[in-house]
């Protein structure tokens, strides 16, 4: 078993293992002296690990109750957040209690999200079972619910107490859903690492699960150690994010986040290059890499509905937007810019 240490305000550990989930519940109890453990997970989830999960924490001491919600991004919203404070309450969960999330991105960032409000705070742990969760949203403690105008629009920084990755569950992924978590995968190589993006490119990434997810684990740690509360270079864990969250809108989120960020770095790539804000063009590199891993790298949206769709984005403040801008692959920089300016960039982005 592999592990990383997160030191942000609150430390806690990054577990990752095949085959680890069944001993989650030993795991739990060395960081929790809950009594009861509610386990939150969505209704696919549910039917594949739920069992092992309660097992293991019932063989461990814990006493269990279950909150199980319709899968899907279109159920991170206020009334499913709702359900689950009256679900915790209800069951009588206390301070010293612990809520347990068990599946993907969404699943993760709303039981993240109540943990963080439910009695004003009790522990929660993530065990992510996408890769997508895995390499990115279960480590650094952003939880939130979508909001009607937007993504993640409602939210707080907000720890957990453990991670466990059990790498084994990855193999019940559609394969678009694994494809999902590469552009994030493959984000990494082009932010900080060009030895990880060639191995991407060179290797399969699904014959090194363990290796590729501490990897970028390793990447997210240092990024948030330095910068939890998104004040700074966190932002740089955005590249692809702004055209890709408009894309996502413009879709009704019927284009998955993993394949709008992966057109969204291309267009940044090519935008920014085209736009002379940077000395070499890296676009093929990244339309080859994403190719590799089935992603998609161009959209049909034009720069009008993507520029309009951007415009609720958390990163756009005071009629500015901050871009992370790809010098190279391996060395990305912020850069805050006018809104016209970006809308250049997005036009040029395109093609
Ligand atoms: N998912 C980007 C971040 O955690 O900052």
């Amino acid at each position: 078993m592999k592990q990383v240490e997160i030191s942000t305000g609150k430390s806690y550990k990054v577990l990752i293992g095949n085959g680890i989930l069944s001993d989650s519940g030993r795991l739990i109890a060395e960081v929790s002296h809950a009594k009861t453990a509610a386990i939150v997970t969505d209704d696919i989830v549910n039917l594949l690990y739920a069992d092992t999960l309660e097992a293991s924490l019932k063989s461990a001491g814990f006493n269990t109750v279950k909150f199980v919600f319709p899968n899907g991004e279109g159920s991170k919203n206020i009334n499913t957040y709702s359900d689950m404070l009256e679900f915790m309450a209800e069951n009588r969960l206390t301070r010293s209690d612990l809520i347990v999330a068990l599946g993907g991105g969404v699943t993760g960032d709303m039981a993240g999200f109540t943990a963080a409000t439910y009695l004003r705070g009790i522990d929660f742990v993530q065990i992510p079972t996408t890769l997508l969760a895995m390499v990115d949203s279960s480590v650094g403690g952003k939880t939130a619910i979508d909001l009607n105008a937007g993504k993640n629009l409602a939210g707080a920084f907000y720890q957990p107490s453990l991670v466990i990755v059990d790498t084994d569950t990855l193999s019940s992924l559609k394969p678009e859903t694994f494809a999902d978590g590469m552009a994030e995968t493959i984000k990494y190589g082009v932010l900080f690492d060009r030895d990880f993006f060639d191995f991407l490119l060179n290797e399969n990434a699904k014959n090194s699960l363990e290796e590729t997810v501490e990897k970028c684990v390793c990447f997210k740690r240092d990024t948030v150690n330095a910068d939890e509360n998104d004040r700074g270079i966190r932002g740089l864990l955005n590249l692809g994010h702004t055209a890709g969250h408009a894309i996502e809108k413009c879709s009704g989120y019927s284009i998955s986040h993993g394949s709008a960020v992966a057109i969204g770095m291309v267009i940044i790539a090519r935008g920014a290059y085209k736009s002379g804000l940077v000395k070499k063009d890296i676009t093929p590199n990244i339309i080859e890499i994403l190719e590799k891993y089935n992603l998609p790298t161009q959209t049909d949206y034009t720069a009008d509905e993507l520029f309009k769709a951007a415009g609720s984005d958390k990163k756009c403040d005071g009629g500015k937007i901050t871009l992370i801008i790809p010098e190279t692959v391996g060395k990305c920089r912020l850069y805050k810019t006018e809104f016209n300016e970006f809308y250049d960039i997005l036009k040029k982005g395109l093609k």
